[in-house]
């Protein structure tokens, strides 16, 4: 589908950071109408499980739009120590460092995240922490970002959701204000990691369309 109405993109460095695995090349990417630039969409999922879904959902992500997003699943969640003002400024650890880079570096944020005990995972909460500094200029300040989950329950993560989002509008982040939870989500994949479900599939494409929009229609955020 392509964007009409886009007046400008940001164009940002093409930082490829260790953390970061390219997932997407030739048809997933869309491009900015004014710059041929694609629209850089950094995926960051909450759980650490290799066999997670909500990793798959993101993986899934690359598949159900045209060919100009770039989208880059982010890795480093474990590398992140516990967020500590004491490692701010000049100890900086390196993994926060790429993190915060690779924030910057993107057009937009999507975030998958389970639901642990009614809640956000912990390891997802503290890279909020560390993408909410320095305080004053949080890197997801202004940032398009959207927030979805997946369970095999029937909410579909929809509690951890409601708390993720509500954490990025207080670091700054713009939510694109459209809603995907996946309830069941276990069945909603084939044997080969494929979102088989067409209305799943719709409603992710539709959240990406949205970061996509709000990446051509910046709005001016005062921190
Ligand atoms: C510690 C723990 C707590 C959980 N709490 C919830 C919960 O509150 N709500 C829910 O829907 N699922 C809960 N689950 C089940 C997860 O939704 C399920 O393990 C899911 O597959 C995790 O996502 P992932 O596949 O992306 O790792 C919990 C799982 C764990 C390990």
């Amino acid at each position: 589908m392509m964007l009409t109405r886009g007046l400008r993109c940001r164009v940002e460095i093409d930082l490829r950071v260790s953390f970061c695995a390219s997932l997407f090349t030739g048809k997933n990417r869309k491009k900015c109408p004014m710059t041929n630039q694609k629209v850089k969409i950094l995926a960051i999922s909450g759980s650490l499980r290799s066999g997670s879904i909500n990793r798959a959902l993101l993986e899934a992500a690359g598949d159900v739009v045209s060919d100009e997003f770039d989208i880059e699943i982010y890795d480093g969640v474990e590398s992140l120590p516990f967020f500590n003002e004491d490692l701010e400024g000049e100890n900086l650890p390196d993994s926060a460092a790429v993190l915060d880079k690779a924030i910057r570096a993107a057009d937009a944020v999507l975030i998958s995240t389970p639901e642990y005990n009614g809640a956000i995972p912990g390891g997802l909460k503290n890279l909020l922490d560390w993408g909410s500094r320095p305080a004053g200029s949080s890197a997801f300040g202004g940032k398009p970002t959207a927030v979805i989950g997946a369970s095999p329950g029937q909410f579909g993560a929809a509690r951890s959701v409601g708390m993720t989002t509500s954490i990025v509008e207080a670091i700054g982040a713009v939510t694109i204000g459209r809603k995907f939870t996946l309830g069941g989500a276990f069945e909603r994949f084939d044997s080969n990691g494929e979102l088989t479900d067409e209305m799943a599939r719709k409603s992710l494409e539709d959240i990406l369309e949205g970061l996509a929009s709000a990446v051509h229609n910046p709005v001016s955020v005062s921190q």
